[in-house]
């Protein structure tokens, strides 16, 4: 496609625009289950105004605009005071999940060599369930990735005595999930916390989905482990804005337990023609509106806002459970937060996962062992019975052998 040699009205491209969207995903039916966090209008309306008031501005130059600087700090100090973030604690916001998790190992990794002066090939540990960000990064840095089996007694968690044994001396991190996103279950973190003091490794929690979540849920009474810097063993964690925190999409957390290991994260360069830089994390130009919503998200909830959506969230999954296990369903492990996954004993759930499909619902898969896969918003909580009666009609379709089979092509999401 060849750009145009004329420009064109924007009312006429806006229309245009719009129009393309017709074949999307209709999460604001409540038809996606994945992807997108729906919190209402209200809480849109206010990521909308807050990105666009920061949108030109860049959190690259903190001394251009202190404001952003400001906004910052603000945003990383509500989510160090949420997660026990001792006296000197310290963060950055980044663009996302994948983002704090390859920063968070770069920390690790250059903190090791710092401490260890060693140049062994480095490896990281962690669960099979972790996020595949982890390998993302480990793939960038080439360090080695070691994934160690879940316990094999239907809890879905990490096997923390399999994980101590897959360390040695050049593993720089290893790695918990609160929660993994595959089966939304918290992994025994405290176990996990107790092996990295003992072996003086760096333990990282990956709470990019329950970081802005589980305290809420806590306070409300949800009997929810310790995860975060609470326990001493954890050195860093991934906490993500713009998931659970339903901030503007480009909005994450990685947080460090003292200044001393964060010091292991940013970029600092003056070996070329251009102007010294230091940069926090992985991008250069850093979107001032992602900070601006995130700030303007955080303060118009309040704990109060955010304790509302997660009640709101929890009720719709507790339903899910519920329904599901009248159909026959068996939900995968004891989850607490907003995912949840379920497989059916008899019928495939990659078979039902398509029949949905076809009646317009977006959700997700889980892979091991085949699930449906939900990551609720608190919107659902509108749409939840639709769904529901829609999974039952499914289920009998699959199993009374009319429903057509299932490209597996259907099953990738990028
Ligand atoms: C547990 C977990 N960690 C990390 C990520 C990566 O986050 P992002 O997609 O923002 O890069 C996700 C994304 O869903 C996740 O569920």
């Amino acid at each position: 496609m060849k750009m145009q040699a004329k420009g064109r009205q924007w009312p006429d491209l806006q229309g245009e625009m719009l129009d393309r969207g017709r074949d999307d995903a209709k999460w604001r039916d409540g038809r996606t289950a994945v992807y997108v966090f729906n919190a209402g209008e209200d809480i849109a309306e206010v990521q909308r105004q807050a990105y666009t008031a920061y949108m030109s501005e860049n959190g690259l130059g903190p001394a251009a605009f202190p404001s952003l600087a400001q906004m910052e700090k603000e945003v990383v100090a509500m989510g160090l005071g949420l997660l026990h973030g001792p006296d000197g604690a310290v963060g950055a916001m980044t663009s996302g999940g994948t983002d704090s998790i390859t920063m968070a190992i770069k920390a690790a990794r250059d903190y090791a060599r710092a401490e260890r002066a060693t140049d062994a090939q480095a490896n990281i540990v962690l669960p099979r369930s972790a996020h595949l960000a982890f390998d993302k990064a480990c793939h960038l840095m080439d360090i080695e990735v070691r994934r160690v089996p879940l316990r094999d007694d239907g809890s879905f968690q990490a096997d923390v005595p399999a994980m101590a044994l897959a360390c040695d001396r050049d593993t720089i991190m290893m790695v918990g999930s609160a929660p993994n996103f595959p089966h939304g279950i918290i992994d025994p973190i405290e176990a996990l916390s107790a092996h990295a003091v003992a072996s003086n490794i760096w333990l990282h929690v990956d709470a990019c989905v329950g970081g802005y979540f589980a305290p809420f849920a806590r306070i409300n009474g949800v009997p929810v482990p310790a995860f975060d810097f609470e326990l001493p063993g954890v050195s860093s964690i991934s906490a993500d804005l713009h998931k659970y925190g339903y901030a503007a999409k480009g909005a994450s957390t990685v947080l460090f337990r003292s200044d001393a290991l964060y010091q292991h994260m940013p970029f600092d360069m003056a070996q070329w023609s251009g102007a010294p830089m230091k940069t926090p994390t992985l991008a250069g130009t850093r979107p001032g509106g992602a900070i601006s919503s995130a700030w303007a998200v955080m303060n118009y909830l309040g704990v109060e806002g955010y304790c509302r959506l997660q009640v709101q969230v929890c009720e719709t999954r507790e339903k899910v459970a519920r329904r599901v296990t009248e159909l026959g369903f068996e939900v995968l492990g004891d989850p607490i937060l907003g995912l949840i996954a379920f497989r059916h004993p008899e019928q495939h759930a990659y078979a039902i996962y398509g029949e949905l499909y076809r009646r317009g619902w977006f959700t997700s898969v889980t892979k091991e062992p085949p699930s449906l896969h939900l990551m609720l918003s608190p919107k659902h909580a509108d749409f939840i019975d639709e769904y529901l009666e829609d999974l039952a009609l499914c289920l009998a379709a699959v199993a009374s052998g009319k429903a057509s089979p299932v490209k597996t092509s259907s099953l990738r999401y990028s």
